[in-house]
Order: structure tokens, then C-alpha cells, then sequence
């Protein structure tokens, strides 16, 4: 589903409070950017909902939306600014594909792919956020216990995702075909998860540990 674009989100982003447009300058030093213990990262926000409700759920925690796309991430950064909750979050507007000059090794603590692009054709594999050279750099930027919490719509991206995540070692620790037939205060519900419970579609759910 391609995003409409907003005209006010190249502008909005420029003053924005939330937007790091430096991210490679607080390797290392983002759980005292957010003054906070433990760091979250959510790669491929859209615009933000999921992220700044954890944001509020976690108080204790840091939140750092990534998001490619200028249109969402406006809106994303629109709502991080009106909201109180805002100084535990930071949004950085780049592909996540560099992931690894951001963070350095062991920093993060859970990472967050919620209802990534399937990207279903073959040659376009690499674009998938549990390909290869993602996970590589999920193994090093996240700490010994880190993990990683997977939500999806899709089957199929969900069974490749399982296979390669298991593939690199990670432990099954959580797995759900049908993640919101049970309540789950725990955990917010996306933009795009909210559209997928409306339709009464499931939601497959995991969580991979990386030791
Ligand atoms: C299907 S949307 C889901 C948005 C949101 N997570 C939700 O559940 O409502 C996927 C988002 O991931 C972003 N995305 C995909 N690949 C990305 C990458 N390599 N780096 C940053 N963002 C990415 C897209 O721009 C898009 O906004």
C-alpha cells in the first residue's frame, strides 16, 4: 500500500524536536540521550503510533522510531512533538540498511518489525527487514539477552522470517498465529494491525531471542 504524500512533512521534519539527523553521532550514547535503561528500536515506524504508545506503556524505557518514508515519518514526528511522553523517544528519518553506524555493539535491547513490507518477489529479498544483512547487524547492534518482537499480517514473510532468524541462532521464545484472539495489554497495536483486527485477519506474532 503506497503511502499519499504529505506536503507539510519535508518542512515539519527540518524543525522538529524528535528528528536526529545525525544518528552516527550518538553511537554508544543513546540510553544517556533518552536518559534511559533499556533502548528500543522500531525499524520501519510508519507514522509513529506504536512507538510513542510503548513510549507511554514503558516510562522506564527509549524508544527510536526508524522510517524511511518523508510522508510518515512527518507524522511522526508531528505527534512524538505534541505528546508529553516525548523524551524518552527520538526518530531517525534514514533506511535502516545502516543500521550498524548507528548503534554501537550491544546497545539496543529489543528491536520491533512490525507489519514490515512483505517485498513477496524473490529479487527484491534483500529489502525484507529479516534478510541477511539486517540480521547480521541485529546480531550486533542488540545485547546478549536482546531480542527481537516480529508482528505480521503476512504468512509468508512470517515462515521466511522464522526460518532465517532461527537460521542465525535466535531462540523461539514467543510464537502466535493469532496474537489478538487473547487481550495483549502489554503491547500496542500499530496503525496497520488496527486496520488488520478490523478486518478480522489474524496476526502472527514472535519473538526472537538472541541467547
Ligand atoms: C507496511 S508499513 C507498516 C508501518 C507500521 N509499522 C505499522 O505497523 O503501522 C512498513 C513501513 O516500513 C518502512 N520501511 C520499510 N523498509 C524500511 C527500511 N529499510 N528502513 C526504514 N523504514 C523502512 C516503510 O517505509 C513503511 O512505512
Amino acid at each position: 500500500m503506497r503511502m499519499r504524500k504529505v506536503p507539510w512533512a519535508v518542512e515539519y521534519l527540518e524543525k522538529s524536536q524528535r528528528l536526529e539527523k545525525e544518528p552516527a553521532k550518538w553511537k554508544g550514547k543513546w540510553h544517556n540521550r533518552l536518559h534511559t535503561k533499556d533502548l528500543h528500536v522500531e525499524i520501519g515506524c510508519g507514522k509513529g503510533q506504536y512507538s510513542l504508545d510503548m513510549a507511554k506503556m514503558y516510562p522506564e524505557s527509549g524508544f527510536i522510531a526508524i522510517e524511511k518514508n518523508e510522508s510518515a515519518s512527518g507524522i511522526a514526528a508531528k505527534k512524538f512533538d505534541e505528546d508529553p511522553a516525548e523524551k524518552k523517544l527520538a526518530l531517525i528519518v534514514e533506511d535502516a540498511a545502516d543500521l550498524g553506524e548507528w548503534f554501537k555493539e550491544g546497545e539496543v535491547d529489543v528491536i520491533h518489525l512490525n507489519f514490515s513490507d512483505p517485498w513477496p518477489k524473490k529479487r527484491y529479498a534483500k529489502r525484507r527487514l529479516s534478510s541477511d544483512s539486517f540480521i547480521r547487524q541485529y546480531l550486533q547492534v542488540l545485547s546478549d539477552s536482546g531480542r527481537i518482537e516480529m508482528k505480521t499480517d503476512n504468512g509468508a514473510l512470517f515462515e521466511y522470517s522464522v526460518l532465517m532468524f532461527l537460521d542465525y541462532g535466535f531462540r523461539l521464545k514467543d510464537f502466535q498465529v493469532d496474537f489478538r484472539k487473547e487481550e495483549h495489554p502489554e503491547d500496542a497495536i500499530t496503525e496497520y494491525e488496527a486496520k488488520f483486527i478490523e478486518k478480522g485477519q489474524p496476526i502472527y506474532r514472535a519473538v526472537f531471542q538472541k541467547k
